[in-house]
């Protein structure tokens, strides 16, 4: 089965989702490897319990011996290319990746999810600040993105952008439920789509 790293900071729900679209058949592939930049989250926790082999590699001590962020990063690279993945998804990594990250593994694609639509809340809590917005009236609605991943701070193609409506009964909580039941749906739905292009593309260049 194809290959997906996943790389997490946080509570990883959107790791489960993958973990539970795998065992339910929808995403035919395997998790060989989770990465954290963070030392116990419960996403490494979702990941121990599924069987899954865990990393973390935290910026601090690279920062702390004076050494370049891009050392983080191509220490990061190797780990990734060291599981031999056919697809790098971003679910819920909160660190700016360099484009001597990007080099290391140019023909694996690598996709992102963000809680925001294309453009808009660019970086962390996407969430609380288009929540801030739609009360001053500068927006109505926000949304959720599966983007490939670029240079730029979540940039990239979008693959897949899904609109969220903001009621005006919400709070922050009920819109951040509503909006992270869709990433659910839409970063396992990205996975899948990504996986296929790549198998065509293997199918037609063998041909
Ligand atoms: C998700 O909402 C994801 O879209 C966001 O972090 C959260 C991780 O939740 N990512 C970004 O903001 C990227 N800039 P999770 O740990 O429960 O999957």
């Amino acid at each position: 089965a194809p290959r997906i790293v996943v790389l997490i900071s946080g509570t990883g729900s959107n790791l489960q989702a993958l973990i539970d679209a795998i065992a339910n058949g929808t995403l035919k592939a395997e998790i060989p490897l989770v990465i954290s930049n963070r030392s116990k989250v419960f996403g490494l926790e979702r990941a121990e319990k599924a069987g899954i082999p865990t990393k973390v590699l935290a910026l601090k001590p690279y920062k702390d011996a004076g050494k370049p962020r891009t050392e983080y990063d191509a220490d990061l690279a190797q780990l990734i290319v060291a599981a031999k993945p056919d697809l790098v998804v971003l679910a819920g990594f909160m660190h700016i990746l360099s484009p001597a990250f990007l080099d290391q593994f140019p023909a694996t694609p690598l996709i992102n999810l963000h809680p925001a639509l294309p453009g808009q809340f660019d970086g962390a809590r996407a969430i609380e600040r288009a929540f801030e917005a739609y009360q001053k009236g500068e927006i109505k609605h926000t949304g959720v993105m599966v983007h490939r991943v670029i240079q730029a701070v979540d940039g990239g193609e979008p693959l897949l952008v899904k609109d969220v409506e903001i009621k005006p009964e919400d709070d922050l909580a009920a819109l951040q439920e509503r909006i992270h039941s869709i990433e659910h749906v839409l970063l396992v739905q990205g996975a899948v789509m990504v996986l296929e292009e790549e198998a065509s593309k293997k199918k037609q260049a063998s041909v």
